[in-house]
């Protein structure tokens, strides 16, 4: 009989993607859904993309693994430009998404993973594929930020160690998913400090860097350039996910870790598709036109996503005030007494239930490695037509209150929703 491979329970669809569909099905039968599960940036793409790839049709060679030589020049100089990142210590690697390079880098370094939590998805179910250990780093979250304790991270490897384990490399995501927070310089600097000393690469997930509300792009490279894979791509700020185009910065001063990754890509995906390679080119020239789209689309982000937040903080839900990317992401720790006379004591259940109460669609705090009675949500702020908001504000109608009730209404419906529920939840206790 043919077997699948024992790790094979432990991998579902990416909740993510599954939400997605799920939506999709519903909407098809004509229901109605708030959809808070996908981060999908609803922007168009931008003129100069687009003929750029028509233009490109005729490209169908097999490129070199890492990408054209031009299209690795532009981005250097890019990342130089923008964030002043020291280009010399680093390789630059380009994959069909930054997804494969993390994967890669998973697999290119020795060792268990530490993840911060909460933390993007698909981290741990790629360590699980290589079967790597996860280790959990505690985080707090608050109006300051993502704040990561170094000294709770060093004694967590510390005692991973003590444990046996061997842990090599964190993923860090600033901005991140899902908590829409980032990190501050100075825990930037602390926790580089920690990694260098211990031996640590980090593999610093800058895919939200210029989706940044208040225009810094952090990298925690700066401070331990010798330990830091950057991965990033075009997926967020510039809203072009189904492009699948990623790039990594791999540090030189590891030494044989840019050949290696260049050798998986050459036994996996080989290169990046040759139209796509050649129009995105035109991403990283610096022009004019596409900086101003991306600032757009950044400042419709922060309108949505800051709404939400305040319209949950507005009915008592614990929700920090987001920085950056499209998420928020509430606690709802303070209503568990009324939500367990509701029948919900997890995080899934509280999925559940604002699905079948009011079409609303979420993601459960287990999804990003939180325990299940947790109850946290990540919720996406994208949810509304991207190309007329995007028109109306290059047009020169205002970002406020009006805005999101003209151009989005489903986001203001979603933060009603949420003032319900915990009315009820409320009611429920008092019951
Ligand atoms: C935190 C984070 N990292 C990485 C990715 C993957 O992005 P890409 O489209 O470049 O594979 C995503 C996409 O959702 C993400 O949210």
């Amino acid at each position: 009989m043919v077997k699948l491979v024992e790790t094979a329970t432990e991998f579902e669809l990416s909740p993510t993607l599954e939400a997605n569909e799920m939506v999709k099905q519903r909407r098809a039968r004509g229901e109605q859904v708030l959809h808070m599960g996908f981060g999908e940036s609803p922007f168009p793409v931008p003129e100069r993309l687009k003929k750029a790839l028509s233009e490109s049709a005729h490209r169908k060679e097999y490129l070199p693994t890492g990408g054209l030589p031009e299209l690795r020049e532009v981005i250097t100089s890019y990342y130089k430009d923008k964030i002043g990142l020291d280009t010399d210590k680093f390789d630059v690697i380009v994959a069909p998404g930054s997804k494969l390079i993390l994967y890669s880098l998973q697999m290119a370094i020795e060792g268990d993973l530490l993840m911060p939590v909460p933390s993007w998805v698909s981290y741990k179910p790629q360590a699980r594929m290589l079967h790597t250990e996860v280790i959990k780093v505690p985080v707090r979250l608050d109006d300051e930020g993502f704040f990561i304790d170094p000294d709770t991270l060093r004694s967590v490897i510390k005692d991973a160690r003590s444990e046996g384990k061997k842990p090599s490399k964190i993923i860090l995501n600033y901005p991140s998913n899902p908590t829409g927070l980032t990190m501050t310089e100075d825990n930037l600097k602390d926790v580089a400090a920690v990694c260098v000393e211990e031996d640590i690469l980090i593999i610093s997930d800058e895919i939200y860097g210029f989706v940044a509300f208040d225009g810094n792009y952090r990298s925690i490279s700066k401070y331990a350039p010798s330990h830091t894979a950057i991965t990033t791509g075009l997926s967020k700020h510039l809203s072009l996910g189904g492009w699948r185009f990623g790039i990594g910065f791999i540090p030189k001063a590891v030494d044989g870790l840019n050949a290696l990754l260049n050798n998986i890509a050459s036994e996996t995906w080989s290169c990046v598709p040759a139209p796509m390679q050649q129009a995105v080119i035109e991403a990283y020239k610096g022009h004019q036109d596409i900086e101003d789209h991306i600032q757009a689309c950044t400042d419709i982000h922060k309108l949505m996503n800051i709404y939400i937040a305040e319209g949950l903080r507005g009915h008592g839900i614990d929700a920090p005030l987001v920085q950056g990317s499209f998420y928020n992401y509430p606690n709802f720790g303070s209503f568990r007494e009324g939500a367990a006379k509701m029948g919900i004591t997890t995080s899934k259940e509280l999925q559940d239930h604002l699905m079948k109460t009011y079409g609303l669609a979420s993601l459960p705090g287990t999804a990003f490695g939180e325990d299940p009675e947790t109850l946290t949500l990540r919720l996406s702020g994208c949810d509304y037509d991207g190309a007329a908001a995007l028109a109306a504000y290059q047009g020169g109608e205002t970002l406020d209150e009006a805005f999101i009730e003209k151009y989005a209404p489903r986001v203001k419906a979603q933060v009603e929703a949420f003032g319900d529920f915990v009315k009820q939840a409320s009611q429920a206790k008092a019951a």
